[in-house]
């Protein structure tokens, strides 16, 4: 271990990435994926769309980019997995290893929110089965709800998928991550965009697009309930993947003299405009078609077979989508685990494999609980449903922002001038001192504001 504290140079561990854009591969691998595909056009629907857009707009930008840029800086200084990160600058920046328990916390975020990102990913890999044995051609919304059906109330098929998922996750994650994921990434996700964009023509063509764009865009604020400003505000987290320190252990493989900013920047813009991309895919069908657009977690599964099954070469197009999805899905998978499987690694000295098994284990047998809450489990709900919903909720809408608050307190408050400057902009320029204005104040009390308002002190 080469610590330098003197100079605040480190080197990582684990080598580092070959180049500033191998990076910007990863941490977008892990950005994008189920997030914004998925999860976004649902939670759309469900908050009713326009003020819950603009608001999650404004949380990204406003909050979750200073946090990303944080948790690079973080990250790079570090040099380490992040609970011993954490560990180390809390110590060096603030005078307390304490501070190793937010990467605890979040290593703890990422094995929940994997628990249920598997089971979904899951249903995304057999559609595509699904897709490439014409199963959706010429069906209507009835006959597409009942293939959704189908797989979802099957607790065999949907934990059958599951554990495929998890299977090959835990594989990449025990042989170490970089290789491997810089091809992918290159090549799949702009794949991913491409198809997006042809769907995105059938959409304006075959499908409403007026009351798509009207349903995202118009501003009615007085529908944003203090719910769904919380829920907007834990997407921005859950979709940048921000909160818990993947990008922090990616960040600690960055070389020096790339620039935090910029980067963080690119990555940001390029999730955000896929989720919305795959917005204006979906509420054009779903309008459409008559579909609910508040229907939950099977809107994309009810609605894009609709556009498959009429497309031209729909058979293909809907192998790949589904595809190209679940390997977004396995990016952003691998960059759950990777935090926790590091911890283990350098704490327990244990071998990756040995971790990535006995981890990943856990976190499948953990997921059978949100399987069995589309079927068996179904009817057992508290508070925001069934159990999925509440480990969805509980990890984006609670423990993300509160790692995150964490993050950038720590960044902004208790780590010196010199050392955030040092990482981000030695001159400390312009663009520095916007960001250190955003992680003192902008995104700490924003945080602060939604979460007080959502328990109803406001
Ligand atoms: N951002 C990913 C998505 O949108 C999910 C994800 C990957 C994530 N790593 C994360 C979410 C870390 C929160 C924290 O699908």
């Amino acid at each position: 271990m080469t610590a330098d504290s003197q100079s605040g140079r480190r080197t990582s561990l684990h080598g580092e990435w070959s180049s500033r854009f191998a990076f910007i591969l990863a941490v977008a691998g892990s950005a994008v994926g189920l997030g914004n595909v998925w999860k976004f056009p649902y939670i759309t629907g469900v908050y009713g769309g326009g003020a819950f857009v603009i608001f999650y707009l404004f949380c990204v930008f406003a909050i979750g980019l200073p946090i990303m840029m944080a948790e690079i800086l973080i990250g790079r200084r570090g040099r380490r997995n992040p609970v011993a990160t954490m560990s180390l600058l809390g110590e060096e920046e603030a005078g307390s290893s304490t501070w190793r328990f937010v990467g605890m916390l979040g290593v703890i975020t990422g094995v929940l929110i994997l628990s249920y990102y598997s089971v979904i990913a899951g249903w995304a890999f057999a559609y595509m089965w699904q897709g490439a044995a014409g199963n959706f051609t010429g069906l209507n919304a009835a006959a597409v709800g009942d293939i959704f059906a189908g797989l979802s109330e099957s607790a065999v098929m949907t934990g059958f998928w599951h554990t495929v998922f998890m299977g090959m996750t835990i594989v990449v994650v025990a042989k170490g991550v970089e290789r491997g994921l810089e091809k992918a990434v290159r090549v799949l996700m702009p794949a991913l965009i491409g198809l997006l964009l042809v769907l995105l023509g059938y959409s304006m063509v075959a499908g409403n697009f007026a009351a798509g764009l009207d349903f995202m865009f118009a501003p009615r604020f007085s529908e944003l309930t203090q719910e769904g400003a919380l829920v907007a505000l834990g997407h921005a987290f859950f979709t940048l993947s921000v909160g818990m320190g993947a990008v922090m252990a990616y960040g600690a493989y960055l070389p020096d003299e790339h620039s935090i900013a910029k980067t963080s920047m690119a990555i940001v813009a390029a999730d955000t405009a896929i989720a919305i991309l795959a917005g204006l895919v979906i509420f054009p069908i779903v309008f459409q078609n008559g579909l609910n657009p508040a229907s939950g977690p099977g809107l994309i599964f009810q609605s894009l077979p609709l556009a498959f099954g009429q497309l031209p070469g729909g058979q293909f197009v809907a192998a790949m989508f589904f595809l190209l999805l679940t390997f977004a899905a396995w990016t952003s998978a691998i960059s759950l685990m990777e935090p926790g499987v590091a911890w283990i690694i350098e704490s327990l000295k244990l071998s990756r494999p040995v971790a990535a098994w006995s981890m990943g284990g856990a976190i499948w047998l953990f997921g059978l609980l949100s399987v069995l809450s589309f079927n068996a489990l179904s009817e057992v709900t508290f508070l925001r449903g069934t159990i999925f919903a509440n480990i969805d909720f509980l990890t984006s809408n609670i423990m993300l922002p509160l790692g995150g608050f964490a993050i950038i307190c720590f960044a902004g408050w208790f780590m010196s001038h010199n050392s955030t400057a040092d990482e981000i902009d030695p001159e400390a320029g312009r663009g520095y001192r916007a960001w250190r204005f955003a992680a003192r104040y902008i995104a700490p009390i924003a945080v602060a504001m939604i979460f007080l308002n959502a328990i109803g002190v406001f």
